[in-house]
């Protein structure tokens, strides 16, 4: 029978391609066993409920209990009003039984009980009648907010002394953060009589992404059923890009191999991975939709504009750090400094940002083109320098992180240049105070830096000139711009500042310096 490449919701075992959903969590067989209750938390889209679902039906099976995988996400249009959540809830709850469970193991008819108090009881009735000791998830747990999450919460700690006879033998809560956060998002603690409503968890369980390896085993999945091949590189590749984030290993698969080729003889090569990376990309799917609409959140911004200018981050809440990190936005690098979580988030985010620049931007005359088509480096600096002095300023309103809208108006304008013809790749390093740019078109490419001149700070540019030969250096070219943007207040208008210069580098080379 046919299987794909899941991108749609949980993994289907008939269906889909997958690695072992089970195998991801381990300790949860544990924590299961000894009647605990726990909080599985992992970023969007990472097999959370794949993992669950399967486990539940694999508990169910084995004879040894009932367990079912329900969600409480219809609650979460009632953030102020539990009564109705809990109706809604309750309701779904029945239905996900019907089809998850067989007609033996259902559950009873939900009790009447009073507002505040059904989703208590009605895990009370189920445990005492269930035949086997009663194993529950609750997935998106943090879809609810406000009274009724507080109230659900609330109804679980309540019931929690009577188990396993009157209350589910285990419990997990299943969800993007981790359960200390779901005091806040309650409504604070001034609230809450004891720290959390939820101390009755004894363990914090998250899911990591696929390692390499696994990646490939996915990958051999495809060509086992269908012959069609990865060359070796290709997985690794798709790994080195995604950093092994679930759904984009799955998503780059299932452009290669469905839209990009439809030969199962054509093997699937490093350059077919970069061209499905490219697609998902323009295409911004639901996945990366998502992630790019919190990037207006102040706290995510907080992280994110430090990240993208190079620059070190105002003192953050600790708390701010892990919720971004939990949305899987950025991770730890080796050493420890704050990246962005992988290489294609890196190219959705700066799109992402400079979305309404871009559309605002107005027509430029492709100047820079020569009549073979090849791009000219010294027109297309012109352009750019008449392009800044009438346009960047007014932009700079356009680009929603005003720490960094220079950055992102010349991005939009680099993003026209190469207009479906050429690439930009960028670098980002957290306090290096510096955004590396590569624009490639054609067999040309231009390595440039950004820099600031801030208030009270030296001019960067022999910083500057020093930073970009490593740059350079690592591509191989031996001219390069470097472009430094002048924030220090009271100054003329961009328009009557802009300038270019050339310079040397303390290696040597003739750097274009344009201030802005
Ligand atoms: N075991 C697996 N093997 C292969 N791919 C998987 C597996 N589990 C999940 N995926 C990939 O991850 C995607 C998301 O899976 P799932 O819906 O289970 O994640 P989730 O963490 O519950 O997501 P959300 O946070 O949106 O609820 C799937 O569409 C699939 O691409
Ligand atoms: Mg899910």
């Amino acid at each position: 029978m046919a299987r794909w490449f899941n991108v749609a919701g949980p993994c289907r075992p008939d269906d889909n391609y997958m690695l072992s959903a089970t195998a991801r969590l381990p300790e949860v067989m544990r924590l299961i066993s000894q009647k605990l209750y726990f909080v599985i938390h992992a970023p969007r889209q990472t097999g959370k409920t794949t993992a669950m679902l399967t486990l539940a039906q694999e508990l169910t099976r084995s004879g040894k209990y009932v367990a079912v995988m329900l969600s409480v996400e219809v609650g979460a249009p009632f953030p102020d009003d539990p009564d109705t959540a809990e109706l809604a809830i309750l309701d779904a709850w029945r239905s996900a039984a019907a089809i998850w469970l067989p007609p033996a193991l259902q559950p009873p008819p939900w009790p009447e009980s009073s507002s505040g108090r059904r989703i208590g009881a009605a895990l009370n009735a189920w445990a005492q009648v269930a035949p086997r000791p009663l194993v529950v998830f609750l997935d998106e747990i943090d879809a609810l907010q406000n009274e009724t999450l507080l109230s659900v919460l609330r109804q679980l700690r309540d019931g929690y002394p009577s188990r396993p006879q009157g209350f589910p033998w285990s419990l997990g809560l299943v969800g993007l953060r981790d359960v200390r956060d779901y005091k806040m998002a309650s409504g604070g603690s001034d609230r809450l009589r004891s720290s959390s409503p939820f101390n009755i968890k004894t363990r914090s369980l998250t899911m990591r992404n696929f390692h390499a390896e696994e990646v490939a085993s996915l990958y051999g999945q495809h060509t086992a059923d269908t012959g069609q091949v990865f060359a070796s590189e290709a997985a690794q590749h798709a790994f080195d890009l995604t950093q092994g984030q679930p759904w984009l290993v799955n998503a780059l698969a299932k452009v290669a191999v469905e839209e990009l080729t439809d030969d199962p003889t054509i093997p699937i090569t490093v350059e077919l991975i970069d061209q499905a990376k490219e697609v998902l990309i323009q295409r911004q799917d639901t996945h990366l939709d998502s992630l790019a609409e919190r990037l207006r959140e102040p706290r995510v911004r907080a992280i994110i504009e430090p990240i993208l200018a190079g620059s070190l981050p105002a003192s953050l809440p600790p708390d701010d750090l892990l919720f971004v990190q939990d949305l899987g936005l950025v991770r730890a690098g080796r050493s420890g400094q704050l990246q962005i979580a992988n290489p294609i988030y890196e190219e959705i985010i700066p799109l992402n940002l400079t979305m309404t620049t871009r559309a605002f931007l107005p027509t430029v005359a492709p100047i820079w083109l020569q009549p073979d088509g090849r791009l000219n480096p010294a027109r297309l600096l012109d352009a750019f320098l008449s392009f800044w002095r009438q346009h960047g300023e007014p932009l700079f309103r356009s680009a929603p992180y005003h720490e960094i809208a220079p950055h992102l108006v010349l991005m939009a304008f680099l993003h026209r240049v190469v207009n479906g013809g050429g690439t930009i790749e960028r670098e980002y390093a957290i306090g290096t105070e510096r955004m590396d740019l590569c624009l490639r078109y054609g067999d040309v490419t231009i390595g440039m830096e950004l820099k600031v001149w801030r208030a009270g700070r030296p001019d960067p540019l022999p910083d500057g000139l020093a930073q970009l030969d490593t740059y350079l250096n690592g591509l191989g070219l031996d001219t390069g711009w470097l472009i430094i943007f002048d924030r220090r207040p009271d100054l003329p208008p961009v328009a009557e500042r802009t300038s270019s210069e050339t310079a040397r580098s303390p290696a040597g080379r003739h750097i274009t310096v344009v201030r802005g």
